[in-house]
């Protein structure tokens, strides 16, 4: 059977892959042991951030071997496509006082830092235990505003990029992998 136009061209977009599968879940690991350690069964609150972070959230709260509880917090900063909008909208809050937890924002990705700049000061003044950031990439070379995050598990270059949570308008967070999107095909 022919496939689907749209599935054509939903194919067509996926390009090269950045980041395996097994490489992810390679680094998960190693996370999730330097979490376990860090916090040696000390109360943790992992917050993901959603929608990007919701798989590797998935994946690096079971690769974590200690007492851990989960929250989200849902943000838009992109609106359409792949330009970011500037602006970090709180589309959904924590329903959890931070103050008894030691917190690790989970996030997909750091690209201009704007959203995590704003999401740390904003817990930070809840007063958590500790505040930690993790995320699954980062765009160094493209910070607007200065953010290191505490774990970083990959450093990738100035590419759009799609898969294991990440999304371009809702799409291909189911993909397992992380790979480069088309955007001119
Ligand atoms: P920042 O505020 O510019 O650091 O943007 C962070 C947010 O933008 C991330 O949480 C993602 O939702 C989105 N984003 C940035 N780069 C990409 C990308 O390459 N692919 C998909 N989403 C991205
Ligand atoms: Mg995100």
């Amino acid at each position: 059977m022919e496939k689907h136009a749209s599935q054509v061209e939903y194919e067509k977009k996926i390009g090269k892959t950045l980041i395996t599968e097994e490489q992810i879940q390679q680094a998960i690991k190693k996370a999730g042991e330097k979490i376990s350690k860090l916090y040696d069964g000390r109360p943790i609150l992992l917050i993901g951030i959603l929608k990007g972070s919701f798989v590797f959230m998935a994946d690096l709260c079971r690769a974590i071997n200690a007492p851990c509880e989960v929250a989200f917090m849902c943000v838009k900063s992109y609106f359409s496509g792949t330009e970011s909008s500037g602006k970090v909208n709180i589309v959904m809050d924590l329903d959890v006082d931070v103050s008894k937890y030691h917190v690790v924002i989970t996030e997909d990705i750091i690209d201009t830092g704007r959203t995590l700049k704003h999401l740390y000061s904003m817990i930070k003044e809840r007063n958590p235990l500790s505040l930690t950031v993790v995320t699954l990439l980062d765009k160094k070379e493209r910070r607007v505003v200065e953010f290191t995050p505490d774990i970083s598990l990959f450093e990738i270059p100035d590419y759009f990029v799609i898969g294991y949570g990440l999304d371009c308008d809702e799409k291909y967070r189911n993909l397992s992998y992380i790979a480069e999107y088309n955007q001119n095909i």
